[in-house]
């Protein structure tokens, strides 16, 4: 409704930025995915790469209830939906996937962005859950048009994964995001009966459909984070933060070349 946060010129250009570094971590991190390595050490790169680029993890230190999340990535292997934590003792193998979630805080902004990863070659069934659940973002993201709904973008991401055979999960959202990294409003990836807000300029968007090979249902492990699926089917999750202007969605997780190795301290 009208609690949506327009963004100002000063805004936008600080979501520019935190944007950028989220998806820079993101790119850098996707290079690194092979089987043996441990999403442990996906972590510990994440870490780094967020340091050097002048950032603060916003997933570190993330309270929900009494719990805080222990890690500054998100790491979601296979059937993990998202909030995967990072371990020593998982270790990637050949035909899985792995959901990287970069998460940053640039001088009081937040830049939000997903995407998932196969470890080696993997069956064709979840190749194509990849293949349309990325098809799926973008089709969300056209949608992302001043004078649209929310529920525009909810219905696109719908139409494509069921019209595939897979399914949205629900308990879990896309959202707006800026100086928090949950603002108004939620943006489901499926459409939902009743009032949806109007998409007017100056709006940031975390848009990020997850996606299940089999059921839509979830439910959270022991560990009061990890989310899997509940019948234990892959999982994907693309996300980015996306700017609506008069001219159109404009992504801000787009990420920047940077400096070579040798040069960083
Ligand atoms: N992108 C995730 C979200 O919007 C990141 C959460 S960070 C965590 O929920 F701390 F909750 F893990
Ligand atoms: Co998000």
């Amino acid at each position: 409704m009208s609690d949506i946060p327009i963004k100002n010129k000063e805004g936008v250009a600080k979501m520019r930025e935190a944007c950028a570094i989220a998806a820079t971590v993101l790119d850098q991190l996707k290079p690194l995915v092979r089987p043996g390595i441990t999403t442990q050490d996906l972590e510990e790169a994440g870490r780094d790469w967020i340091a050097r680029l002048g950032a603060r993890s916003a997933c570190y230190g993330y309270q929900h209830g009494s719990r805080r999340y222990p890690a500054h990535t998100c790491i979601s292997v296979n059937d993990e939906v998202v909030h995967g934590i990072p371990s020593f003792k998982r270790i990637l193998r050949e035909g899985d996937i792995v959901s990287l979630d970069i998460v940053v805080w640039k001088d009081g902004y937040v830049g939000d962005n997903a995407f998932t990863v196969p470890v080696g070659p993997i069956a064709p069934a979840i190749e194509k859950l990849l293949r349309v659940s990325r098809e799926a973002l973008d089709l969300g993201i056209k949608q992302a048009v001043v004078g649209n709904r929310i529920n525009d973008i909810s219905r696109a991401i719908q139409q494509h994964c069921e019209g595939h055979g897979f399914s949205l999960v629900r308990d879990m959202v896309g959202h707006g995001v800026g100086v928090a990294m949950h603002e108004p409003p939620e943006v489901p990836n499926f459409v939902q009966k009743g009032h949806s807000d109007k998409i007017k300029a100056g709006m940031t968007l975390a848009i990020e459909p997850m996606v299940n090979l089999g059921g839509f249902k979830t439910k959270t492990l022991s560990d009061g984070w990890t989310v899997v699926s509940s019948d234990g089917s892959p999982s994907a999750h693309f996300e980015h933060t996306v700017l609506t202007t008069d001219r159109g969605p404009e992504i801000l997780t787009i990420p920047r070349p940077v400096p070579a190795q040798s040069s960083l301290k």
